[in-house]
């Protein structure tokens, strides 16, 4: 008994004496004292040949050992390099900056839609929304496309099969009619939105895509107002150099309806393949919004008037970055995608 005390005591004084700089010296006090078969171990392993009442005051002392021991390891720890294995033993280098987090950027289609609607936006247009499901009175029937009119034809419709009254939107004019529904005059908005039409996938055509659809009605509207509007866009998006010219077209939805074309931004209007060597591209359907529509929808067609244009952010985003094929934009090829910044 009195032999036990005595090497506790030695024990103590030793572990008190225990010095180390590096954590592998704290590791070896560990094994030496705390282990499995370390010296506490050993030292509470006596225990059985201690007389019944002593074990009580005896476990005490063994108790307080351990502790003792615990504390000057966890003191060793702190004191080497914080439990960290040593820099020079591993090779890393831990002062070395952290690897950077790759950060994701803006879709370049939704980079130019939102350049699109701040240019409008500063014109005092609005942004209105409407949903993708869409019913064929908004879609086609209060756009002066009633069923069976061959117009309906220029656009290949996904219908929803539960209910052929619905379908896919085939463009955001829909979105038009809602507006005028509301009966609120003036109406000055753009509308962003998504849009499905049935085409085979190919370089230049997609089963989805994007438009801006822009749609001001007011009393004495005017073909002139259309032009202005449609000429500040064109500059602001592309640049003073760019040229624009109208042709006449037909859209159900207009009357008189007309295309804007821009100088093709590709080979400065020389003729390449994609102005299909004219010089020229279209970019947007446009005109004065027909009588029957405003009627269609509850407003006075003698006392209002109103302009109305359409296009695809696809195609000004292709022309924008010089991109060749439609089906980059879904594919979601990050190689792609991260050649866009925010400067559009
Ligand atoms: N909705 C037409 C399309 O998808 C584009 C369009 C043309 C919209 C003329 C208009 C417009 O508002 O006036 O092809």
């Amino acid at each position: 008994m009195e032999q036990l005390l005595q090497k506790i005591e030695a024990y103590k004084k030793e572990m008190a004496g225990f010095v180390a700089q590096k954590s592998e010296e704290a590791e070896t006090f560990r094994i030496k004292y705390l282990g499995t078969k370390g010296l506490v171990k050993e030292v509470m392993g006596e225990m059985k040949n201690v007389a019944n009442d002593k074990k009580r005051e005896f476990g005490q002392i063994l108790n307080e050992f351990k502790l003792f021991a615990e504390a000057k390891y966890e003191e060793l720890k702190a004191t080497t390099d914080n439990g960290q294995p040593a820099a020079a033993d591993t090779g890393i280098d831990l002062s070395l900056p952290a690897d950077p987090l790759p950060l994701g950027s803006r879709h370049p289609i939704s980079l130019v839609r939102n350049r699109m609607v701040s240019i409008f936006q500063r014109l005092g247009f609005a942004v209105a929304e409407g949903p993708e499901i869409e019913d064929d009175w908004h879609n086609f029937t209060a756009l002066n496309l009633p069923e069976n009119h061959p117009a309906r034809d220029m656009q290949d419709t996904f219908y929803i099969s539960q209910n052929p009254d619905w379908l896919l939107r085939t463009h955001t004019s829909s979105v038009q009619v809602r507006e005028m529904e509301k009966g609120k005059l003036p109406i000055r908005i753009i509308c962003p939105g998504r849009v499905y039409r049935n085409e085979t996938i190919s370089a230049r055509a997609h089963c989805f895509f994007h438009q801006v659809e822009g749609l001001y009605i007011a009393e004495e509207v005017s073909f002139a107002d259309l032009k202005q509007t449609l000429y500040f866009f064109v500059k602001e998006m592309f640049g003073d150099d760019v040229k624009v010219r109208f042709r006449p077209s037909y859209f159900p939805f207009t009357e008189p309806s007309a295309e804007m074309d821009i100088s093709c931004l590709i080979c400065g209007g020389k003729g390449c393949n994609v102005c299909k060597h004219t010089g020229w591209v279209e970019i947007l359907g446009c005109g004065m919004v027909h009588p029957n529509l405003l009627e269609n929808c509850g407003i006075d067609s003698t006392k209002y008037t109103g302009f109305a244009f359409g296009m695809g952010v696809e195609r000004i985003t292709m022309l924008k970055y010089q991109i060749k094929d439609l089906r980059l934009f879904s594919e979601n090829d990050v190689r792609f995608l991260k050649q866009f910044t925010s400067a559009v």
